[in-house]
């Protein structure tokens, strides 16, 4: 399905006709030009009031459809999700000085996708996952440690993923990629969905 362009001039690094495909190749760039985490995404939620909070996580997957990261869903960040079911992040590589920006529904992945991705994390991450309430108050780091060193015990050497942890898929109503332009004349195009949330109505931004 092609976009729709209200504008006449989007090339190079900004052609495509699937804005999750120029996400990937943009991320995949990154891999070999950022220095650590060309993944890590500025995830914003809000609050019941309105009120905006913001933190870094590892961006995952890109799919057809979707961007997903995992967390811990009894965290701050996902109380926030699940209350408003609404997210928005935005991805800044410095050494390509680009950036990506994206808003839209969120909800979990399913458990059998959870499963798959905690199962590929190294022991200690997984032991991790069981041991770090986030976001709640901890007394110190030795509290931590201990209920590391008790899960460990308790887990064995294979631990399943444990039911408060998980990945959640932000489906995009709106996608804008920018690149830095000279004399901060910068190009940036926003990928939005018409109004049946199908197509993709592409628009060159002023910068
Ligand atoms: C580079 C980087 C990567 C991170 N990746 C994740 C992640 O993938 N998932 C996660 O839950 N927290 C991640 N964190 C920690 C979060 O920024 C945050 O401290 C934590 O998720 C608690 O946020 P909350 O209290 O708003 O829920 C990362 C932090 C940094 C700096």
């Amino acid at each position: 399905m092609k976009p729709v362009e209200l504008s006449s001039d989007r090339v190079g690094v900004f052609a495509g006709d699937d804005p999750f495909v120029i996400s990937k190749a943009w991320l995949e760039e990154a891999r070999s030009t950022e220095i650590n985490d060309p993944n890590a995404i500025a995830l914003s939620t809000v609050d019941q009031d309105g009120f905006p909070n913001a933190r870094i996580v590892l961006l995952k997957d890109i799919e057809d459809d979707g961007f997903v990261f995992f967390t811990n869903y009894t965290s701050t960040k996902a109380s926030e999700i699940l209350e408003s079911g609404k997210a928005a992040f935005v991805m800044h590589w410095k050494s390509l000085r680009r950036q990506i920006r994206v808003r839209g529904a969120i909800s979990k992945v399913t458990d059998a996708d959870s499963d798959v991705y905690f199962s590929s994390r190294s022991v200690f991450s997984r032991v991790g996952a069981w041991a770090s309430d986030q976001s709640s108050p901890l007394e110190n780091r030795a509290a931590l440690e201990q209920q590391v060193k008790k899960m460990t015990a308790d887990l064995g050497d294979d631990p399943r993923r444990p039911p408060h942890w998980g990945g959640f898929r932000i489906a995009p109503i709106e996608i804008e990629f920018w690149c830095d332009g000279p004399d901060r004349l910068h190009d940036r195009f926003t990928w939005r969905r018409d109004a049946d949330q199908f197509n993709w109505v592409v628009t060159r931004l002023n910068p």
